[in-house]
């Protein structure tokens, strides 16, 4: 009997290309790069990054250099009669392989706290604008201190001016994170983390929870809208109106609908509905998603959605209200002309 058979084991080549498919997958998607930044945090966090990587690379050439240099110098010959001479420790070696590393992180150090406690500290000046960050399984509320404008899951800010940003949770740990911007901070439950960012150029920015914070963690992304600042005072005046305008049968049906089955969670700015268990609805026609990130603001979206949230976003909390296909039909057309 063979005892030592190596086991039959072939690589399948669908199986690898599927793995390489899924790890790399998330390297693309949804424009999440700290390599591409839009922003004067995002670009010194990378050159941050950079300086880390030289010092790095040096380190390992250094390394690398010295241990091809011994192979080939120190290599066995067919001339040699004895083993070389022994070494066990050497004074010299042991100071100079402490001394350095230690310089080193000394180096490193100083430049994290600087950039740590630079970005941890509120900014002021002119235009600058305050934005209070409440993380909750599983999604984003944002609230414009001063103004009474309330969001959710899409931030908007102005670009060219600093923006900060103070991070508080309603449960457990979360983290803000958008990318192309910088960051990333942790919203941690009983106190609050400032952090401050800001976008050089006008686009739409993907952030996404940093912190494993349950079962929809995946699910709990928002997305940034940086306009010109003149568009963002637009924006908040338009935020503190009446956004409902149900004038079809269609909207009013659903309009009924959503004052019985949704208004004790959710507030839309100018209504009675005032709940704040859930996302604050007001102007929600205008976000590009919906849940979070999770699917996009369209018709067939907002009918998944409603139709049994917990199966499109694990830990939602919000529940399967057994509404009918017609039912549904009418709070999709009603949600689509909040705007
Ligand atoms: Cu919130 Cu992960």
């Amino acid at each position: 009997m063979r005892w030592h058979r190596r086991p039959d084991f072939k690589v399948s080549l669908p199986l690898v290309v599927t793995l390489a498919a899924i790890l790399l997958g998330g390297c693309g998607l949804g424009k999440q790069s700290t390599l591409s930044p839009a922003g004067p945090v995002a670009q010194a966090q990378l050159s941050m990054l950079y300086e880390s990587l030289a010092i790095m690379t040096v380190i390992f050439l250094v390394v690398l250099g010295v241990f091809v240099y011994s192979l080939i110098r120190f290599r066995a010959r067919k001339t040699d009669q004895a083993l070389p001479k022994q070494v066990h420790g050497s004074t010299a070696l042991e100071i100079a392989w402490t001394i350095v590393p230690i310089i080193i992180i000394v180096v490193l150090s100083i430049t994290t706290v600087h950039y740590a406690f630079a970005l941890g500290t509120p900014q002021t000046g002119k235009g600058t604008v305050q934005v209070q960050v409440i993380g909750h399984q599983y999604w984003w509320e944002f609230r414009y201190p001063g103004t009474g404008v309330v969001t959710a899951n899409q931030l908007h800010i102005p670009v060219g001016e600093k923006v900060n940003f103070s991070l508080q949770s309603a449960d457990v740990i979360h983290s803000f994170w958008v990318p192309e911007l910088g960051g990333k901070t942790d919203l941690i439950p009983g106190r609050t983390n400032n952090l401050w960012l800001e976008a050089s150029r006008p686009g739409l920015y993907y952030g996404q929870c940093a912190q494993l914070c349950g079962a929809g963690h995946a699910y709990m992304k928002f997305t940034v809208l940086a306009q010109s600042p003149a568009d963002f005072q637009k924006w908040l005046r338009h935020m503190r109106h009446d956004t409902v305008s149900a004038t079809t049968p269609a909207e009013k049906a659903g309009l009924a609908l959503f004052k019985q089955n949704c208004a004790t969670c959710h507030t839309i700015q100018g209504t009675p509905f005032h709940g704040t268990v859930g996302p604050n609805l007001t102007a929600l026609a205008e976000r590009p998603t919906i849940a979070a990130g999770t699917l996009p603001n369209t018709a067939e979206g907002l009918a998944a959605w409603l139709r049994n949230p917990p199966a499109v976003k694990p830990g939602a909390r919000m529940p399967d209200l057994g509404l009918s296909q017609g039912q549904i039909q009418s709070l999709v057309a009603f949600l689509q002309a909040l705007k």
